[in-house]
């Protein structure tokens, strides 16, 4: 009996190791950085607190969301106050690197002019707190969160007073956190802000035409989409200039820029469908890339858009050609394309409708990552990218037990190792997100946290998820919980 119970212990022993070999940390490049995200609005709180004026995000949650959900950042984890326990937890789990960003209307509440002292503090605080805890910040200059001021004074990035307004902002950060700050992303998923914010109008500022999905007072879904993504190309690349003028001989950090990527299927193989889909890489990805390395739209939005896409002048295409360091994605979800071309006779085009195609999105699957990143490394010119962003969503209040975001956080760390061993240029990986958070798209009803808080609990109270203690397992390269590796081998897919 003794004999067989060892032989079973043995047995399931070499399937433990087995197991996490399958998926190692020691896979990775030493300096590869593993980390967790939020967003300043998302995790702060204390959004009238010490000098913080409103940004559009707070006015856009105060107004109804939009009517999609409910709630606002006003209090949400409270990580204004909680951030030296919140940086405790980092450390004992074992992250390299954090991704947070900073709220500019708390640093400078009207969004130019005076620094806000308290501000100023609470930033540096944190910024000390993760650095002497050996975490890297991966700090964010925009997440959505624009002034509310610079809205209500020219329309935000509809406007390009924003480049200077933008650029006096980073020189601030540059100035008063770079000595510490390596990383440094200007703007949160540019082609989502665009769409969303200006075309769709279901996110901050939510300015679309009459005819859209939410109720807009103002914005014009056919032309704004493209002034501010214009308007934020050309404020990063201004941002990119002084960082390397002004700061990078003695800070010597890194410029990057961020874009939500899609994976994209043809729905059939028609060619109709198969080039559909190339348009709507051109569309949503290109877009922001084609500028960043060739200094200029892709051909098919020029004859699409036509005269409402924007141009950018000889100096300012060499400007923001090559005016990243690496490139932060976020990855999520993957969609069907098929052909749309009877869009191109409506008037009044939408981004949409200018792309010719619909999408649809697809049940959650792993394989796409993969041709994501392949394209990043055959089309895109194989930048350094980081990711950014990619997590799983679950209802706020289901399980601690939450095998299911185990399940893909393994899958995706898993495919990120494989694009590496196939020459993706991949820097680091973070987990959206750190705790869970108002999240943009369903409040506080819906979560991708590591960590959980039950938002009614008066002290907020971080609860680690078991996907929490399996990240720290698998960044500590300790062997995976017998009872997490048995639910993973119980679906074959995922090995
Ligand atoms: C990590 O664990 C693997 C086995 O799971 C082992 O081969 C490797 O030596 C470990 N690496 C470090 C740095 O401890
Ligand atoms: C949006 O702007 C375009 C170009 O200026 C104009 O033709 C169109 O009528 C505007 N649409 C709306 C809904 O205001
Ligand atoms: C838009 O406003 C109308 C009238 O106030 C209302 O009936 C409708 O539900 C609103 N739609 C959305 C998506 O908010
Ligand atoms: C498209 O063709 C590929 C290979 O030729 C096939 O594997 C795939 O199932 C086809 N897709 C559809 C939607 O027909
Ligand atoms: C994942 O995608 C592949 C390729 O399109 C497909 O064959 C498979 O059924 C998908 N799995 C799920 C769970 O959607
Ligand atoms: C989760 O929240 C929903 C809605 O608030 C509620 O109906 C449900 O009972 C809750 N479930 C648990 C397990 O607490
Ligand atoms: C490796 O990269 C090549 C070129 O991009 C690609 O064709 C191939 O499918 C990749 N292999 C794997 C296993 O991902």
């Amino acid at each position: 009996m003794a004999f067989a119970l060892r032989v079973l212990v043995a047995v399931i022993l070499v399937l433990f190791s087995w197991s996490a070999h399958s998926l190692s940390r020691d896979e990775f490049p030493s300096d590869f950085v593993f980390g967790a995200s939020t967003s300043a609005y998302q995790v702060e709180g204390a959004a009238n607190e010490d000098g913080r004026k409103p940004s559009i995000w707070d006015t856009f949650s105060h107004a109804g969301n939009a009517n999609i959900y409910k709630g606002d950042g006003d209090v949400s984890c409270d990580g204004y106050h909680k951030y030296k326990e919140d940086v405790q937890l980092m450390a004992n789990m074992g992250l390299d690197a954090y991704r947070f960003s900073i709220s500019w209307s708390r640093l400078i509440p009207d969004g130019k002019g005076a620094i806000n002292p308290k501000g100023l503090e609470y930033y540096n605080n944190l910024i000390n707190e993760l650095t002497s805890h050996g975490i890297q910040p991966h700090v964010t200059l925009h997440h959505w969160d624009l002034p509310q001021t610079l809205e209500d004074e020219y329309e935000g990035w509809i406007s390009r007073k924003i480049v200077y307004d933008f650029t006096a902002y980073a020189d601030v950060c540059f100035r008063e956190f770079g000595d510490r700050v390596k990383y440094w992303t200007t703007v949160n998923e540019v082609n989502v802000f665009a769409t969303f914010g200006y075309g769709f109008g279901t996110v901050p500022p939510q300015r679309c035409s009459p005819f859209s999905l939410a109720n807009c007072s103002r914005g014009n879904s056919s032309t704004e989409p493209y002034l501010a993504a214009h308007h934020m190309l050309l404020a990063h690349a201004s941002v990119a200039r002084l960082y390397n003028k002004k700061y990078k001989g003695v800070q010597h950090g890194f410029i990057g820029l961020n874009v939500l990527t899609i994976g994209f299927v043809p729905l059939t193989n028609t060619s109709g469908d198969i080039i559909a889909t190339q348009r709507a890489q051109d569309f949503w990805i290109r877009w922001v890339i084609n500028p960043l390395t060739l200094g200029d739209y892709p051909d098919i939005m020029k004859k699409n858009v036509g005269s409402r896409l924007p141009s950018f002048t000889k100096e300012e295409s060499n400007l923001i050609r090559n005016s990243i360091d690496f490139l932060g994605i976020n990855f999520y979800n993957t969609f069907s394309v098929n052909n749309y071309p009877e869009s191109l006779d409506m008037e009044d085009r939408t981004f949409m409708q200018d792309m010719a195609a619909e999408m649809t999105m697809l049940p959650e699957n792993d394989t796409f990552i993969d041709a994501v990143l392949d394209t990043f490394k055959n089309d895109y010119g194989n930048l350094p990218i980081y990711i950014h962003e990619n997590g799983f969503k679950t209802p706020h209040n289901s399980s601690l037990n939450d095998f299911s975001r185990i399940k893909y956080l393994h899958k995706y760390i898993g495919s990120i190792a494989k694009a590496i061993r196939n020459g993706s240029n991949l820097k680091g990986y973070f987990v959206w997100s750190f705790l869970d958070v108002f999240e943009i798209l369903s409040g506080y009803e819906e979560s991708l946290g590591l960590y959980y808080i039950d938002f009614k609990d008066p002290n907020l109270k971080r609860q680690p998820k078991l996907s929490a203690k399996w990240y720290s397992n698998f960044l500590k390269n300790k062997s995976v919980d017998p009872k997490i590796v048995m639910e993973i081998e119980s679906d074959a897919s995922l090995l």
